[in-house]
């Protein structure tokens, strides 16, 4: 059977470590891009990340470029392009400058891969994946935000760290944009089957559910030169493992929503079954009134930063 073409736009830190986790897991060939004035940069990683296979006994082709034509047909392209944050910037603060890089990146995208599933990964997410589904006019079940996986790792991992358990035991859903009106849900979170309330006790789990949604300023904060990489990559790679092997994992992910929670054609995160299709569904849970406010104001947030995103690119 022929090998997925996985193409990463942006070789650097989340880009690259993607590269690595999607390689080590043999989920297809991989093509690293990155921008002319990186001269042989992406060529250097993916030749180093090759060197690796034999040690780590995996099979892959990476080759690394700055020239879109050797992206041609991807069937998966993830767009990490763009700048991080720094201290004291929130992700918003990112919003032109990544919105140009991204749409330049999505109109190559577009003549190149017309058939990929794109993941988006740059930030502010839920505007730059909405640029993207603008820019290339692809269908909304190719066109994802990555957000919902590393938050919800992010949850999981505080969870299993609190209550000494293995992470594989906590299980999570949250719902909402990727900043801090994120909607971690308790409702639908469990240890090893039991519902989580049963296990903490409230003013505890929303320190904690306060603490994932400031995951992302925590790692920055420690940082100092960018933001996280480790985790982005491997929810990133989950996501991409559950499409190259159709198995439709329900994830928490950026889709789009019209319909659909009542969003009014705008992405969000929300519960989705990721396979071949891409987004084959959107789960609509049932929300208690706190969760629902929560999601209401979360989605505000992401429309009022797809306007200034519109009326700043006009
Ligand atoms: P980085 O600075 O290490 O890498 C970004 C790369 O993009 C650089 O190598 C740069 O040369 C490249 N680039 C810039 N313009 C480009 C263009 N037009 N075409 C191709 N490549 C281009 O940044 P890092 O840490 O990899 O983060 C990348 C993006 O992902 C940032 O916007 C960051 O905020 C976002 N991010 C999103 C997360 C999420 O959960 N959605 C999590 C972590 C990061
Ligand atoms: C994060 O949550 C910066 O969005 C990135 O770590």
């Amino acid at each position: 059977m022929k090998r997925a073409k996985i193409t990463i736009v942006g070789a650097g830190n989340v880009g690259a470590t993607t590269a690595h986790w999607c390689a080590a897991a043999e989920l297809g060939d991989i093509v690293l891009l990155d921008i002319p004035k990186t001269e042989d940069m992406p060529r250097g990683k993916a030749l180093d990340l090759m060197q690796a296979s034999p040690i780590m006994s995996f099979d892959a082709d990476v080759t690394g470029t700055t020239d879109y034509a050797d992206t041609a047909g991807s069937d998966i392209v993830v767009i990490t392009a763009g700048l991080p944050r720094k201290p004291g910037m929130s992700r918003d603060d990112l919003l032109v400058t990544n919105a140009r890089i991204v749409g330049s990146v999505a109109e190559q995208i577009k003549q190149t891969s017309p058939e990929a599933i794109v993941i988006v990964v740059s930030n502010p997410l839920d505007a730059m994946v909405q640029r993207t589904l603008q820019v290339t006019g692809f269908p909304p079940s190719r066109v994802i935000g990555q957000a919902g996986v590393l938050d919800t790792a992010r949850f999981r991992t505080f969870l299993a760290i609190e209550l000494g358990v293995s992470v594989e035991d906590v299980s999570a859903m949250l719902l909402g944009g990727h900043g801090d009106t994120m909607v971690p849900l308790p409702s639908c979170t469990s240890v090893g089957g039991i519902p989580v309330t049963q296990l903490i006790e409230p003013g505890r789990l929303e320190e904690i559910v306060q603490r994932t949604r400031d995951g992302g300023a925590e790692i920055v904060s420690l940082l100092k030169t960018g933001s996280a990489y480790y985790a982005p990559a491997a929810a990133t790679t989950q996501m991409i493992e559950s499409i190259v092997r159709d198995k439709k994992r329900l994830l928490p992910c950026a889709a789009y929503c019209d319909a659909e929670y009542g969003v009014g054609g705008y992405y969000v995160g929300v519960p989705v079954v990721l396979g071949a299709g891409g987004v084959e569904r959107i789960i609509e849970l049932p929300l208690g009134d706190s969760e629902r406010a929560g999601f209401e104001k979360s989605v505000e947030a992401v429309k009022g930063l797809v306007a200034a995103m519109d009326n700043l690119l006009d």
